[in-house]
């Protein structure tokens, strides 16, 4: 597969056209943001951990019959993925109130929650990607109700599969953000990444964090975080 012109650059990734037009590339970089892009960071190593470990967690899904984009890893950095139109919801699944859960509704990070709680914002960078309800997504019309059941469906799928695998490396998977595309044929998909930029890691013994909030509340190194992610999940670092 050959790599062509630069169709998007996102704050963590670069998407490029292939000779097939079912076929993206993305390159992982070595940036990181964090509150809509107020805080940015080049860190060296970062690509490519999100790379691997996005891989990793990918083929995890796969096996577990979870369709998603990802077609194979071509580099330390870069990856071959489907090409599909993104929905423009973020999905976030919670197992443990943490983070803008945790300051809206006021109970305290680290709290168990029964049932896996599943959230949607607009993704809208203007907007500052806002909270919104099934009503809302009726409203703009990015979803209808039966994708929206699906998205849900499908959100929790991963959270059993992911939470299970995590535990088995000794890491609590306390909450993370999921984004699906359509494909040609209308399925609905899982795409985009999913890495400890889109996850919240704790290990399951001492609450240790690692995972992006390592960079966004400043306590410890990034790369050292995710090394410790990529090496659990039986990755080469
Ligand atoms: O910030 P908040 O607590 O809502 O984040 C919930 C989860 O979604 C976290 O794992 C966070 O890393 C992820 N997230 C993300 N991209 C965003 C917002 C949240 O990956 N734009």
């Amino acid at each position: 597969t050959e790599k062509l012109e630069l169709l998007y650059e996102g704050k963590a990734k670069r998407i490029y056209k292939t000779n097939d037009p079912n076929i993206l590339l993305v390159s992982y970089k070595d940036s990181a943001t964090a509150f809509n892009g107020e805080k940015k960071e080049e860190i060296t190593g970062k690509g490519r951990l999100n790379n691997e470990i996005s891989t990793l967690i990918f083929e995890k899904l796969t096996a577990n019959n979870i369709e998603n984009h990802f077609v194979k890893r071509l580099s330390e950095t870069e990856q071959l993925v489907k090409k599909v139109t993104i929905i423009p919801l973020e999905v976030v699944v919670r197992n443990v109130v943490a983070g803008s859960l945790s300051k809206r509704i006021g109970i305290e990070e680290g709290t168990a929650i029964k049932e896996p709680l599943v959230e949607f914002y607009y993704k809208d960078d203007a907007l500052g990607d806002p909270l919104i309800t099934e009503d809302h997504i009726a409203l703009l019309a990015v979803a209808t109700k039966e994708q929206v059941e699906t998205l849900k469906t499908l959100a929790r799928r991963v959270n059993e599969v992911l939470t299970a695998h995590f535990l088995s490396c000794g890491v609590r998977l306390i909450d993370f953000k999921l984004e699906f595309g359509i494909t040609e044929d209308g399925n609905i998909i899982l795409a985009d990444e999913v890495s400890p930029d889109t996850c919240r890691l704790w290990d399951i013994n001492t609450d240790e964090k690692f995972d992006k909030d390592v960079f966004r509340r400043n306590i410890g190194s990034l790369t050292e975080a995710y090394e410790v992610i990529l090496t659990r999940l039986g990755g080469q670092s």
